[in-house]
């Protein structure tokens, strides 16, 4: 069964712009996906559509089999939250708030108690090897630590599919090596994983790659 499938997916861009072509792919359950190509080419307008961050202007995403253009801004929403955990290159973490607040944050949103949240975000945590360290801020952690709790966020509220836009682009190479483990320690658990990389050994690690130029699939 696939996790996903696009077909001739298009993305104008407000103004005219043309950010992907008619794109094709399937992504099956428990597959780890490399989306590799150079930069502007369209692999964050993709990632994100994917995410269900941005919608396609032509074409058609199916999730789990689900047409996704037939839901409205709510079920979008909620489907998000339910299915998909976005890993993102800067991390996005808030500021003012510990590793474990980070991480509970979704599980707020998607109505889990208090306690829960916080027993569940410690597991995560702990799972991503921060478990020492939850009650750290952001700026009290390195950007490989970072990084952890950003995965341990998008696994908050157990997703089927993880995606990650160039997690490891602002990683110093032993960072990157420990988040690519992460991800494949993951991805052997059954997790179904879609990243964006330059990283070469990301590519070589993942079991497919989709080539992007231009906004087409090279
Ligand atoms: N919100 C936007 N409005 C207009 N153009 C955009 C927008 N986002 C991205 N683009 C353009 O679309 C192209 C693809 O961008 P992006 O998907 O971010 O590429 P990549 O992630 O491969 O570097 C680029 O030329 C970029 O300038
Ligand atoms: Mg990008």
């Amino acid at each position: 069964m696939n996790a996903l499938s696009v077909e001739g997916l298009t993305r104008v861009y407000p103004g005219g712009y043309q950010a992907l072509k008619g794109v094709t792919f399937a992504v099956a359950k428990g597959d780890f996906t490399a989306i590799m190509g150079p930069s502007g080419c369209g692999k964050s307008t993709l990632l994100n559509i994917l995410g269900l961050l941005d919608r396609p202007t032509g074409g058609r995403y199916l999730l789990e089999g689900a047409e996704t253009a037939r839901l409205g801004d709510a079920e979008l929403t909620g489907l998000r939250r339910a299915r998909i955990g976005f890993v993102f290159q800067a991390f996005n973490l808030l500021p003012r708030l510990s590793a474990l607040e980070n991480v509970a944050l979704p599980m707020a949103y998607a109505g889990a108690e208090v306690d829960e949240r916080r027993e569940r975000a410690r597991v995560l945590l702990d799972r991503v090897g921060l478990g020492a360290k939850t009650g750290n801020t952001p700026l009290q952690l390195s950007g490989g630590e970072r990084q952890r709790v950003g995965i341990a966020r998008a696994l908050a509220n157990a997703p089927a599919l993880l995606l990650a836009d160039e997690p490891t682009g602002n990683l110093d190479s032993k960072s990157s090596a420990e988040i690519l483990a992460l991800f494949k320690e993951l991805n052997a658990e059954g997790m179904t994983v879609v990243l964006v990389t330059h990283d070469p050994a990301i590519g070589a690690a993942a079991g497919k790659i989709i080539r992007v130029k231009d906004g087409a699939l090279a």
